[in-house]
């Protein structure tokens, strides 16, 4: 059998794909970009590769991600939905293309689930379905969206679940927060991630306008990544929600210093003051420890910051 992982080229589903394939499971990654792991940068999926399939696909091209789907019939037990134009200020700029890929796209992979009967479904959801309520955001607490993306999120929750519901499909919603390290080069990234994280990777210079006064609980990708393998592993948590987050916020002037402390002094970066995002921090993961036994490796910046450097000194 095997796991099927839509946006497996992505920081995210990437790591997710290495993980569950260097324990031996086989995965398909579907996603719209190239299938050469080496040119993208994820040397992580070069490892593991005997234990990937991949398989090119727009998922709004709902005939060929059918016809994909159909090609591993009878042996994908579950999906873990990655594809996503993820939030930045960019996302309003494409919103009719972009909420389509979040939302028809998930859609269409539902129905795939649906009609190829694939038991389970990790859908990978975001904290910004809190919008900008105070941290300590519980998993019961009512949706709500302070911009387009986070309603893509809000929407999809919602979706999945009565999917789940109607159709006898295993639904769990992770909701992820503010990623980052290795698989993702800082200068692929917006102003404030560049700002943030791009001392690591020889920027100068960058300034973002706004995010000074803000703390978020940026996580490391690799957390990440353990805590949706820890949703799919579970039992028993179908309809379920979980945030997996570092659990700990940190102001981002004090990330960008620290990044440019490890990158050897200073290197011209500046926030600009304000929230960058409308998002409150850090998430509440008491549910996602207790019932996931999810331990973010990564809780002290520094060392997720030294991580991050080593790997990207490895791409230069
Ligand atoms: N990165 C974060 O900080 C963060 C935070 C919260 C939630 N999330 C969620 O986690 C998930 C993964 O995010 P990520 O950071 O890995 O994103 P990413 O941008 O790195 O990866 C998205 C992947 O989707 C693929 N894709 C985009 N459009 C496609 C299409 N039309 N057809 C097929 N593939 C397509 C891309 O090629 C890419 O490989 C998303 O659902 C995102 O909303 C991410």
């Amino acid at each position: 059998m095997s796991i099927a992982i839509f946006g497996g080229l992505g920081h995210v589903g990437s790591w997710v794909a290495h993980d569950l394939a260097a324990r031996g499971e086989d995965v398909v990654i579907f996603d719209a970009g190239s299938g050469d792991y080496a040119a993208l940068g994820l040397d992580h999926l070069v490892a593991v590769s005997d234990r990937l399939a991949f398989e090119p696909v727009d998922v709004l091209d709902v005939h060929t991600l059918f016809e994909r789907i159909r090609a591993h019939h009878g042996r994908i037990e579950a999906i873990v939905w990655g594809v996503a134009v993820i939030a930045g200020p960019t996302f309003a700029q494409r919103p009719f293309r972009n909420i389509q890929i979040n939302t028809v796209g998930m859609l269409n992979a539902l129905e795939a689930a649906r009609i190829f009967e694939i038991g389970t479904f990790v859908n990978l959801s975001s904290g910004a379905v809190y919008g900008d309520l105070p941290g300590g955001q519980t998993e019961d607490l009512p949706a709500k969206a302070t911009d387009l993306y986070g309603a893509t999120k809000v929407a999809n929750e919602a979706l999945a679940l009565q999917y789940g519901e109607t159709y006898g499909i295993d639904v769990r919603n992770a909701r992820l927060y503010f990623v980052y390290g290795p698989g993702r080069m800082p200068s692929r990234m917006h102003p404030l991630y560049r700002a943030m994280f791009g001392a690591l990777e020889g920027l100068r210079d960058v300034a973002s306008p706004s995010g000074g006064d803000q703390a978020l609980d940026w996580t490391h990708v690799r957390d990440t990544a353990k805590g949706i393998v820890a949703l799919l592993d579970a039992r028993n948590v179908s309809g379920e929600a979980f945030n997996i987050s570092s659990g700990v916020a940190v102001n981002h002037r004090n990330i960008m210093q620290a990044a440019e402390r490890i990158a050897g002094g200073d290197h011209g970066m500046s926030i600009g003051p304000g929230s960058y995002f409308l998002r409150g921090a850090p998430l509440d993961i008491s549910k996602a420890k207790q019932l996931l036994n999810f331990t973010p490796r990564f809780t002290e910046i520094e060392e997720g910051l030294r991580d991050y450097a080593d790997w990207i000194n490895k791409q230069r």
